[in-house]
């Protein structure tokens, strides 16, 4: 029947997808996820896994419904779900305009690109993760918060791990990543017992939409294990240019053995331009140790008072951020002044 009177009235026009701020409007062509439809229009989309997982591509949705390819709710949490927020890549229009938000800045990040690399040190800093030194055939380009996709050559997959410096203006060749032993886990395993040392790499990169946003609003920034990574790239970075801001760094562990890099937090604390407060955060320490400090979940510490107006900067794994995301809701940091790295399967595994 359709057919009949789209013979008798002509062809049927495309659904169309408007993208903010933006304001670019495309055709779709039937099917099309908007990151496909983004992409095929020249687009530079975010985008890193294309199977949702990776949640690089998340979306507001404005307008429209959507149908979920595979369903948000794998990689997105409730929070995120009930603000409008969809996946692109697994996103497939229903209605004739589908109007979706993106962070503006997300456009301007630098393009993906492939690189030859080398591991050229490693320095184990606790009994799971190990500092692991690349040098790459040129210099990359990235934000502060983004990650590399690494493997060896051949290699089947790859795996995503966030830069652990902060970016050069002219690019950084050498660069720094923390990576957790993964039990069982292949490429982990041979690093560190030492067996991709000096072996060549295949980098692509940058990835992810994890970075500092404008403002001076204070910065309440929440690690979990080896997701100190982005968040020393984000601190760095800020510290190196000067930007004044009042910063808390909660950094949760198991045990005192399990924190690492404290020197380094150590120094961005004494440059840091604004009050700069650190609480490292162990939640399997023994009772009877000397530890003095805090004790338990990492998110039960956020100091109260601190929050008027402030941003959160997440990284971790999922439990972690998803609890992290419902106490700064409590602490009147809405979900849209949080900002985060999720560790999921699609990116760590
Ligand atoms: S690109 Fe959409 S979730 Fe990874």
């Amino acid at each position: 029947m359709q057919s009949f009177f789209q013979s008798l009235f002509g062809k049927k026009a495309p659904k169309q997808l408007r993208i903010l701020p933006q304001d670019v409007t495309i055709d779709l062509t039937p099917g099309q996820t908007l990151l496909e439809a983004a992409l095929a229009n020249g687009i530079a989309y975010p985008h890193d896994c294309t199977v949702g997982t990776c949640a690089s591509c998340k979306t507001r949705l404005k307008q429209g419904r959507v149908r979920e390819a595979t369903p948000f709710g794998y990689t997105l949490s409730k929070a995120e779900l009930d603000a409008g927020y969809i996946l692109a890549c697994q996103a497939v229009p229903r209605d004739e305009l589908t109007v979706i938000e993106i962070d503006p800045l997300l456009a301007e990040l630098p393009p993906v690109e492939q690189f030859a690399a080398r591991i050229v040190a490693t320095e184990q800093l606790t009994h799971d993760i190990l500092k692991v030194t690349v040098q790459a055939d040129r210099p990359v380009h990235y934000v502060a918060g983004q990650y590399a996709n690494l493997r060896v050559p051949g290699a089947a997959r790859y795996r995503s791990y966030s830069f652990a410096n902060a970016p050069q203006r002219k690019g950084r060749s050498t660069l720094d990543f923390y990576i957790r032993k993964v039990p069982g886990g292949e490429f982990t395993e041979a690093l560190f017992r030492g067996e991709l040392d000096d072996e060549p790499m295949e980098m692509e990169a940058p990835h992810g939409t994890f970075h500092l946003h404008g403002g001076d609003a204070p910065m309440m920034c929440i690690a979990g294990g080896s997701g100190l990574a982005p968040l020393v790239s984000i601190l760095e970075h800020a510290r190196a240019n000067r930007i004044k801001r009042d910063c808390t760094l909660l950094f949760g562990a198991r045990t005192q053995g399990d924190l690492y890099q404290l020197e380094v937090i150590s120094n961005i604390a004494a440059n840091w331009q604004g009050e700069f407060r650190f609480i490292p955060v162990l939640s399997h320490e023994p009772e009877c140790s000397s530890w003095a400090g805090a004790r338990g979940l990492v998110t039960e510490h956020i100091p109260a008072g601190f929050c008027e107006g402030a941003e959160g900067y997440l990284c971790g794994p999922p439990p972690m951020i998803d609890a992290a995301i419902a106490r700064l809701a409590e602490h009147a940091i809405p979900l849209e002044r949080v900002f985060y790295d999720k560790f999921t399967d699609g990116r760590n595994p």
